[in-house]
């Protein structure tokens, strides 16, 4: 534990050093004091001999940005009134400073006197930038690079623009090290001056404008030679592309080294993913399955909840290690939804082809949604949507006309086109809603562990007093028909939260997500009590019944139909028990319930009876079939009744419905039926409650 605090500290410490140097200054009469770094602080001014402060009503946003230009840093951010970062000592200066802007100094602009309601409650803070940005890449720590010099942000020129330039760029701005540089104004053109030309750094400069350049705004160079940068304390190594890969991680000025494999899964695999701007982790791996890297293993045991901004805010030990026989990889998703608050919904970006795109409308329907929404690992397809639903993506539109069958484990297995129709704009990007619950490690998308998505992460639910009311809400909500049976545990251990414990669903909820439970994250639960549940993979559509209605299984992530061709009583019987719906069987054939949708999954079926379910009876193969929809096979399953008249004779004194009788009889005769059969017996009673009626009384 010791060791994991300092490694933590270490690593902000490396942050905050970059940050702090970048405001070394003296002689200015400008302090911000109590802040969170040199650029954020009560404002302190040096006037007449002594530091003292500003009241918060006379501030305004001329003079607070007056404040941050002479502390050396940005344009203001906020002001920040009473006392925001603590009570200053010292005199009261003023209540009423006014600048025009213009000034080299606040100590030239007109100080106003302070009245007796100012007080130190009252000292005002300020929050000003950093004096150099990225802008127009993803996060703080990509895209073009920007300077602010004399009040204005500016650009930098990239004609000897190189390795130890971005290193300090990527330094001052506190995020690790360079991992790609751009040119010819890759992240769009910048405005205001071009300040930078002829940079030379050596790579041990704290600030950019340290090192050594033609001087400020001396150029001939335009806002088409922008120079960029992408910096990131973390890289993916040796993978197929910059989405895998060896996952490595730049440890103070030591250089790159790797993560171990010890606790590693799919949450640090998340937090990387989406740390490189890569959506979520499809799949990790250990065992130095990308190779082994260099330099030293830093981070081992590392454990993330998965909604960390930074791989570095997981809890981890830190030790010099050399040995990389386990190292950890991580191959992250191709696929993302953006523009929603759910990485279940929004608007599809795919980057199959090196930089994150779009797809374009034409032709999206339900089959492309199912491949997609399982390719992202989310529950079941909702919706798909068409003219850009959740809001226009980014980047180019890279597919088009996608035509999946449905059976595909990714949309670049479906067919599509690449060059994509001229009348295709981003305000026809493609959508996609899935669901936010799932079954995992089961052997379909009908069976297995449960777990619910809640602040874009997945836990499980814990299986204490999950019952088969919980489960029917599960299977109806991903389409799976009933539950079969429920259980615990019997998938596996999950990873991440246990979101739901204690579950009572009234059994009419849509979601699971809508049951009652002990409240998000609450439980007395551990992972290996995590609940299952195995849905049946036939259910009946077209009527209002779960025991009559047109066949359908499920194959291969979809749902279809059976062909009535040879389907018969035997068949019948083997669905109807499988359904849990009683032993009578009527086969129907030629849609008589209307016809089914998806493909037609079984034709021919031949059951001997006596199989626990359809797809162990013979058939000619899924999907094989000589049929058309309109011949879909329905049925109706029956309970069989039948109602027995039973005739006792007793003697005259004996009154058979005396409990100490009564219940050795019924016993008897139970025993006797059962013989028969294999079925249950319920005693029928008279108006007058009695089991046990004289021949006159009963009524047949
Ligand atoms: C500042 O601007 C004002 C007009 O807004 C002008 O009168 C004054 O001379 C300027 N001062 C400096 C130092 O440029
Ligand atoms: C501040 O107070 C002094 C002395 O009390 C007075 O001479 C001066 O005019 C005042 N200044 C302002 C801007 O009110
Ligand atoms: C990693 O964690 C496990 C279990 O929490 C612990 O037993 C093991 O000692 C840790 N590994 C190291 C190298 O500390
Ligand atoms: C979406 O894209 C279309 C076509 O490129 C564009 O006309 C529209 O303004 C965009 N909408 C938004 C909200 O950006
Ligand atoms: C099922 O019930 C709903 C609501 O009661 C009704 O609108 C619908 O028509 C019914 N469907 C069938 C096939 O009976
Ligand atoms: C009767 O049915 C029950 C449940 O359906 C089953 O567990 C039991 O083995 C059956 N008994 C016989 C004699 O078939």
């Amino acid at each position: 534990m010791l060791l994991f605090l300092s490694f933590i500290l270490l690593l902000d410490s490396v942050v905050n050093a970059a940050i702090s140097k970048i405001n070394v200054i003296s002689d200015v009469p400008v302090r911000l004091v109590d802040g969170t770094n040199a650029c954020s602080g009560r404002v302190e001014i040096y006037k007449d001999s002594e530091w003292g402060t500003i009241c918060d009503e006379g501030l305004g946003n001329i003079e607070g940005n007056l404040v941050c230009f002479e502390a050396g840093c940005g344009p203001l951010i906020s002001i920040q009134p009473s006392a925001f970062f603590g009570e200053g000592s010292g005199s009261l200066l003023t209540d009423n400073l006014n600048c025009v802007g213009n000034e080299s100094s606040v100590l030239d602009c007109n100080w106003g006197n302070q009245t007796d309601v100012c007080d130190h409650t009252k000292d005002v803070g300020v929050i000003c930038d950093y004096t150099l940005r990225l802008q127009g890449g993803s996060g703080m720590c990509s895209g073009r690079v920007e300077i602010f010099h004399n009040r204005q942000w500016g650009t930098v020129c990239d004609t000897t623009w190189d390795l130890p330039d971005s290193l300090v760029v990527c330094k001052e701005r506190g995020c690790g090290y360079p991992i790609a540089l751009y040119y010819n104004a890759y992240f769009e053109q910048g405005t205001g001056p071009v300040w930078m030309d002829g940079i030379s750094c050596t790579g041990r400069e704290s600030l950019l404008k340290d090192c050594v350049f033609k001087g400020w705004g001396v150029t001939s160079c335009t806002h088409a030679d922008d120079a960029g940068v992408t910096c990131s304390e973390f890289r993916l190594a040796d993978g197929l592309n910059t989405c895998s890969g060896r996952v490595e991680v730049i440890y103070e000025n030591f250089g790159w080294g790797t993560v171990l494999d010890n606790g590693w899964n799919v949450l640090g695999g998340d937090v990387i993913c989406k740390q490189m701007g890569c959506g979520s982790a499809l799949s990790v791996n250990g065992g130095s399955a990308f190779g082994k890297g260099l330099g030293t293993a830093w981070m081992y045991n590392t454990t993330c909840t998965g909604t960390e901004i930074s791989l570095k805010s997981c809890i981890s030990g830190y030790e010099k290690k050399s040995l990389h026989n386990n190292d950890a990889g991580v191959v992250c998703r191709e696929v993302k939804l953006v523009n929603s608050q759910s990485v279940c919904h929004g608007t599809v970006q795919v980057r199959y082809s090196g930089d994150w795109g779009t797809i374009c409308h034409y032709n999206w329907d339900l089959l492309d949604g199912i491949v997609l929404c399982r390719e992202l690992g989310c529950g079941p397809l909702k919706e798909a949507y068409t003219s850009a639903y959740f809001g226009n993506g980014t980047g180019e539109i890279m597919m088009d006309n996608v035509l999946c069958t449905g059976s595909e484990s990714s949309l670049k297995e479906c067919s599509h086109s690449t060059s994509v129709n001229s009348l295709c704009t981003h305000s026809q990007d493609a959508g996609v809603d899935c669901g936010e619950v799932r079954l995992v490690d089961g052997n379909s998308i009908c069976s297995g562990r449960v777990e619910v998505l809640k602040n874009n992460q997945w836990g499980t639910v814990c299986g204490d007093s999950w019952d088969m009311t919980d489960a029917a809400v599960v299977c109806r909500e991903l389409g799976c028909g009933s539950p079969l049976e429920v259980n615990k545990g019997a998938f596996g251990s999950g990873i991440g939260p246990i979101w739901m414990d204690d579950v009572k669903c009234t059994g009419t909820e849509s979601t699971l997500k809508n049951c009652g439970s002990n409240g998000w994250g609450v439980h007395n639960c551990v992972h290996a009590n995590d609940a299952g549940v195995v849905c049946r993979e036939v259910r009946l559509v077209n009527t209002n019944n779960t025991c009559q209605g047109t066949v359908q299984v499920y194959h291969d992530g979809r749902w279809g139909t059976v062909c009535h061709n040879s389907w018969d009583i035997a068949d019948g019987l083997v669905l109807c028990r499988e359904l849990g719906c009683g032993g009578n069987a009527e086969p129907l054939a030629g849609a008589y319930f209307g016809a089914g949708d998806g493909p037609i999954w079984m034709d021919s079926l031949r059951c001997n009876g006596d199989e626990t379910n359809l797809r162990k009876c013979q058939f000619g193969g899924w999907g094989n079939h000589q049929c058309i929809h309109a011949y879909d096979a329905g049925i109706i399953c029956r309970e069989i009744k039948n109602v027995l008249r039973i005739e006792v004779n007793a003697d005259y004194d004996v009154n058979p419905n005396d409990p100490s009788y009564m219940t050795k009889l019924l016993d008897k005769l139970k025993e006797e039926l059962k013989k028969h059969g294999n079925f249950s017996v319920k005693w029928r009673t008279q108006l007058d409650g009695q089991v046990f009626q004289e021949k006159k009384l009963f009524d047949p």
